[in-house]
């Protein structure tokens, strides 16, 4: 039996923090036990956003790949590779486009949304409206039956869907139809209480020290009515108890929701509690992060290696492709 394909892609847009981990990483970690799978860093699709300051790319590529590798992204067990190192998603792209009608892409809701969004950028660029062929081209060119991504990804999987469609319209059944796998809603919410998110500075970072974490946790927002030690507090409302829930035990989430509504346990203490479970469950990934950054070589040897081997898979697809289309010649 040949294992169904995953495949899957984050743009490299800065270090990884906790929700990432928990929404996806998390996720592709378990699918590497049962799935082929391909994961790799989407630096095209960085640039579609990013093309007036491209300097940070490289830092982002391999950091994180670091992080990837920290959580335990097994080169072992999945194909871990660079988009631009494989030119041949480039060339699907453009056969894509081919076919690909505009108002496709001009409906798709996060073209409007992300241009209304990002106003500080210009995104009036035909390399950013075709940001959902290129995905098309990533997931098609391994055949991918399944992708996992977030929610807002699904119109990205719709259209890749459809494009897939119309090119076995026109041309033959070259490919399979990949299914989108739903990451959950991440519980954690970011230290403030919103969702956690780069641009909203409340993240905590894969990459953070303990130090760090502990400063972190000490200024995370609590009950807002709780003012002082002998207010109670409700814990339901509270990200520091959101966190609690997701690395404490048990009996302490009980214990600490039953002590903050009845004001036996301050803030200042549930925090020191829950900074240093977060230390503790966290430490084996800080030990894997600091052995990984320490061997720059062995990165690039898993990467050159898997580039290779998605080049592989990539080229037969193209050559069916080519084929299919009657352009080979
Ligand atoms: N657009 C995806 C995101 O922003 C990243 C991505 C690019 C991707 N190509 C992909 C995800 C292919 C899944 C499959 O999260």
């Amino acid at each position: 039996m040949t294992k169904e394909r995953v495949l899957s892609g984050m743009r490299p847009t800065g270090k990884l923090h906790l929700g990432n981990y928990l929404g996806a990483l998390k996720n592709w970690k378990e699918m590497q036990e049962t799935y082929d799978c391909f994961f790799f860093v989407a630096d095209w699709h960085a640039l579609t956003t990013e093309y007036a300051s491209t300097s940070d790319i490289r830092t982002y590529i391999h950091e994180m790949l670091i992080d990837w590798l920290a959580v335990g992204i097994d080169p072992e067990k999945a194909t871990i590779f660079v988009q631009s190192m494989v030119p041949d998603h480039a060339v699907l792209h453009l056969l894509l486009s081919m076919i690909t009608p505009l108002p496709w892409l001009e409906r798709c809701p996060t073209y409007k949304e992300q241009q209304q969004q990002l106003t500080e950028k210009d995104l009036s660029t035909f390399g950013f409206l075709g940001y959902p062929v290129l995905q098309a081209a990533d997931i098609l060119i391994y055949k991918a039956h399944k992708v996992p991504v977030g929610i807002d990804q699904v119109p990205h999987l719709e259209l890749t869907r459809e494009i897939g469609r119309r090119f076995n319209h026109l041309y033959g059944e070259v490919f399979p139809d990949p299914q989108a796998i739903l990451a959950e809603i991440p519980k954690l919410p970011g230290t403030d209480g919103r969702k956690m998110s780069k641009s909203y500075d409340n993240c905590i970072y894969l990459s953070d020290s303990e130090e760090v974490i502990r400063n972190k946790v000490r200024n995370m927002m609590t009950d807002p009515q709780r003012k002082r030690r002998q207010d109670t507090g409700d814990p339901d409302v509270s990200p520091v108890f959101a966190y609690h829930k997701i690395f404490s035990s048990r009996e302490e989430v009980e214990r600490i929701a039953h002590e903050c509504r009845t004001a036996g346990i301050g803030c200042v203490d549930c925090k020191k509690i829950l900074a240093g479970n977060m230390i503790r469950k966290l430490s084996p990934i800080h030990e894997k992060r600091a052995a990984v950054a320490a061997d720059k070589k062995r990165i690039i040897e898993i990467v050159e290696q898997g580039t290779a081997s998605a080049a592989r898979a990539a080229s037969q697809t193209m050559a069916q492709v080519r084929e299919a289309m009657k352009i080979s010649f």
